[in-house]
């Protein structure tokens, strides 16, 4: 008997044929980075209950209602953007190939094409239609038309050095039940991991049997720091300061919305897929510049049952190192003020990682601040 959740929806979609005959097939839509992500996520069910890309009733319930049109919650739209001059071409009901760089991942049968409101689906998903916000400039500039349909992956993508860290939700299920695991946390993050990350994933797992590090290495905006710069920094970082047989590293290969509240609640159902039973929601949970309040994507997760969401969001305070408690802390544990705790941004962090001044051990493990400058050089050199 599994003690791990049910996947979204009941059932662990899984649409990938490579011998799925393109034969017949003649017609081609030329796809983004981003779609080819999504295209693959829904193939091996990281995106369960979801079997395609979302058509309009679909599209404009979960927009207005963080629900799929038949109540299932789903907070982040995925569809598919093309342009008008492709729409025009389209028949419904037909099978196209999906290709990426000349090569065809994919087929979809289209069950429709239509035109989203944009500016809607940026205030309700982004809460601004700034586009200075990473996630609503992609948004205008993917395209006008949505085209819908059921799809089926036909070629998974070349997995590089994330390839032993590369992990279908069946896989992950299957590892965490050989561990014995009865209980994961899950843990996103486009960071790099540092202290007050260290601190909740390791207060979490003070409560629970195992913890599944995830790091999401899909499309992120160009100064975060890049995937495979992180993922040796995760590595060395486990290997130093985490017990291996309660922590499992794998990679979310979905691309960074920075929807923030809205983009908890999505992550959280991704990693239930995963099999995890609970999922930590720390300080500005996905967010980006001074979009979302500090707790948002906290307090969003009220709109929901625990049993229809079917994980547990674990909540965290905004964590720091206090120098006069020596020791990691949050404003619920620690009574000192300011001026004793160690607060970096991120942008003060790239700053000095630049630069080459290493952030103190109280922000960061010596081993990944290594990793990380020496990552900086290779980039900055490319
Ligand atoms: S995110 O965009 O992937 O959410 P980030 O990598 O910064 O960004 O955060 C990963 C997780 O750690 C999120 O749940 C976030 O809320 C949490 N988090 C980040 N920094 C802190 C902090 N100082 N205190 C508490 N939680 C934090």
């Amino acid at each position: 008997m599994s003690y791990l959740p049910k996947p979204h929806g009941g059932k662990l979609i899984q649409a990938f044929d490579p011998n799925y005959d393109l034969s017949t097939i003649e017609k081609e839509i030329e796809i983004d980075a981003i779609a080819l992500s999504d295209l693959e996520l829904i193939g091996i069910g990281l995106f369960s209950p979801l079997k395609g890309f979302l058509g309009q009733k679909d599209y404009e319930s979960v927009v207005n209602t963080m629900r799929l049109a038949d109540n299932t919650i789903w907070s982040i739209p995925v569809t598919l953007p093309i342009s008008f001059d492709v729409a025009e071409t389209l028949v419904v009901g037909e099978e196209y190939k999906l290709s990426f760089k000349n090569e065809v991942y994919g087929v979809i049968r289209v069950s429709e094409w239509y035109e989203p409101d944009l500016d809607k689906e940026a205030l309700e998903v982004y809460k601004t239609e700034e586009l200075a916000h990473p996630g609503v400039k992609r948004l205008y500039e993917r395209g006008p038309v949505y085209v819908a349909g059921e799809i089926v992956l036909v070629k998974k993508s070349e997995k590089g050095v994330f390839g032993d860290v590369w992990f279908e939700p069946k896989e992950t299920r299957a590892i965490f039940e050989e561990k014995g695991w009865k209980t994961v946390v899950g843990f996103q993050t486009r960071n790099p991991i540092h202290r007050a990350h260290e601190y909740i994933q390791k207060a979490a797992l003070e409560t629970v049997d195992g913890l599944f590090v995830n790091p999401l290495v899909g499309e992120t905006k160009s100064d975060d720091v890049p995937a495979e710069v992180r993922l040796k920094s995760y590595r060395v970082l486990l290997d130093n300061y985490y017990p291996s047989e309660r922590v499992q590293l794998g990679v979310y290969p979905a691309a960074m919305r920075y929807a923030g509240p809205r983009e908890a609640v999505f992550h959280a159902l991704a990693r239930k897929n995963f099999g995890c039973t609970h999922f930590i929601v720390g300080r500005d949970h996905a967010g980006v510049g001074n979009y979302y309040g500090t707790y948002d994507a906290q307090y969003i997760f009220s709109n929901f049952t625990e049993e229809e969401l079917g994980i547990k969001p674990l909540f965290f305070e905004h964590s720091f190192y206090c120098t006069k408690c020596e020791g990691m802390a949050s404003d619920k544990t620690c009574p000192h003020g300011k001026e004793d705790r160690v607060i970096l941004s991120g942008t003060k962090v790239r700053e000095m990682l630049r630069s080459g001044v290493l952030p103190p051990s109280t922000f960061s493990r010596k081993e990944v601040v290594e990793v990380l400058i020496e990552g900086m050089k290779e980039t900055a050199s490319v």
